[in-house]
């Protein structure tokens, strides 16, 4: 079998961070979201992958390189333009040939992996298998309707969803795959929608098995779905430490210390991760907070969130809660006058002044 990760796409629903960067690559505990799916198909026995790429790929490229660190093969395959989920298939189909494979959307998170539904899908009793979960938005994923256990319509982003089934963004195909993306037309938002391509399966009486996916599964779309991912991620990571701690310093339950980060005169209260050669000092890092590399965090308070790689926050007054920042972003308080706030923020960036 073989893997194919979509990461091109246009990521409009998390600007600014998508104006610079993929979507795909924002960090979940420290690690993009893009190497979770990657070790979920190695994990599942697929190491021969591809990945979708537009034009964040040089990106993508220099993050995980040719795959071999994941024990995988890598194969870029770019898309000129993010027309759907079932043009990347159409235009991946020269990688893919015959084999079976795994479509996995390179923002989607599943914390228990999929080895299971691969396994089940190896035995070639269907044609194709598509991964469902309850969500309490259904207006906002593809949708899918179930009969007696059996599939029977599959709908995209629906104003009156039939059922809360979300279609999530893991799908196992075989050949027949391709004749349902060759026919279907594109949709009213001009894209070729894996939802039509997947009714185009069951309207030509192919099994397509309907799953439910075991454990918890986040389309990181989004800023909060990317600190739920980031709170799921940290409940489960062991503690480690490659830092320095000082005598004046506390570590309060499960806390990871990358190599070279520095604790001074702080409390870090766990499920917390510290990136390399970040510093902490007089500080407090709360629970559910992923700090990356090579940051300062310095006379603040902070929790439930996740800071970008070289970032500095010093001498900010109230704690800073469920926030995601930047790359390479500084807050601080300005000595001149008049008082005031200096921002120079981008566009569509989201500020909450208390
Ligand atoms: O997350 C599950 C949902 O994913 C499903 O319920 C929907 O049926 C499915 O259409 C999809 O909806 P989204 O609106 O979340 O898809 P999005 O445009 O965000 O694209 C998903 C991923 O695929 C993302 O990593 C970008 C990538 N992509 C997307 C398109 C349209 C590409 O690489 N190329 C593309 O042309």
């Amino acid at each position: 079998m073989k893997g194919l990760i979509l990461s091109g796409g246009k990521g409009t629903r998390l600007r600014p961070f998508t104006f610079t960067g993929a979507k795909q690559l924002v960090p979940i505990a420290n690690k993009p979201v893009l190497f979770y799916a990657i070790e979920n198909l190695v994990e599942a026995g697929i190491q021969d992958i591809g990945i979708v790429v537009g034009d964040t790929g040089d990106q993508i490229s220099a993050a995980v390189g040719d795959g071999s660190r994941f024990g995988a093969r890598v194969t870029y395959l770019p898309q000129d333009a993010p027309l759907g989920i079932a043009h990347a298939v159409k235009i991946a189909r020269p990688f893919l040939g015959t084999d079976r494979f795994v479509l996995f959307l390179g923002d989607n998170f599943i914390r228990e992996g999929i080895a299971p539904l691969v396994a089940t899908f190896r035995r070639g009793e269907c044609d194709a298998l598509i991964v469902l979960a309850p969500v309490p938005n259904p207006q906002d994923f593809g949708i899918a309707e179930l009969q007696d256990g059996r599939l029977v319509r599959v709908v995209e982003k629906p104003q009156d969803p039939p059922t809360n089934l979300a279609v999530t963004g893991i799908y196992m195909f075989d050949e027949h795959v391709f004749e349902a993306v060759e026919s279907i037309r594109p949709s009213a938002r001009g894209e070729l929608e894996i939802t039509d391509t997947i009714q185009y399966l069951i309207d030509q009486g192919r099994s397509v098995l309907p799953q439910r996916v075991q454990g918890s599964w986040i389309d990181t779309g989004k800023m909060e779905d990317i600190l739920e991912a980031n709170r799921l991620v940290l409940e489960m990571l062991p503690a480690r430490s490659e830092g320095y701690v000082d005598d004046d310093s506390r570590l309060i339950g499960t806390v990871v210390l990358e190599e070279g980060c520095r604790i001074e005169n702080s409390v870090v209260r766990g499920p917390a991760i510290i990136g390399r050669d970040t510093r902490i000092v007089n500080s407090y890092v709360g629970p559910f907070s992923s700090i990356d590399h090579h940051c300062v965090i310095e006379n603040c308070e902070i929790e439930h969130s996740i800071v970008l790689e070289c970032s500095t926050l010093r001498d900010v007054s109230y704690r800073i809660e469920e926030s995601l920042i930047g790359r390479y972003v500084e807050i601080s308080r300005s000595p001149l006058k008049p008082k005031g706030y200096k921002l120079m923020i981008g566009d569509h960036s989201k500020v909450g002044m208390v």
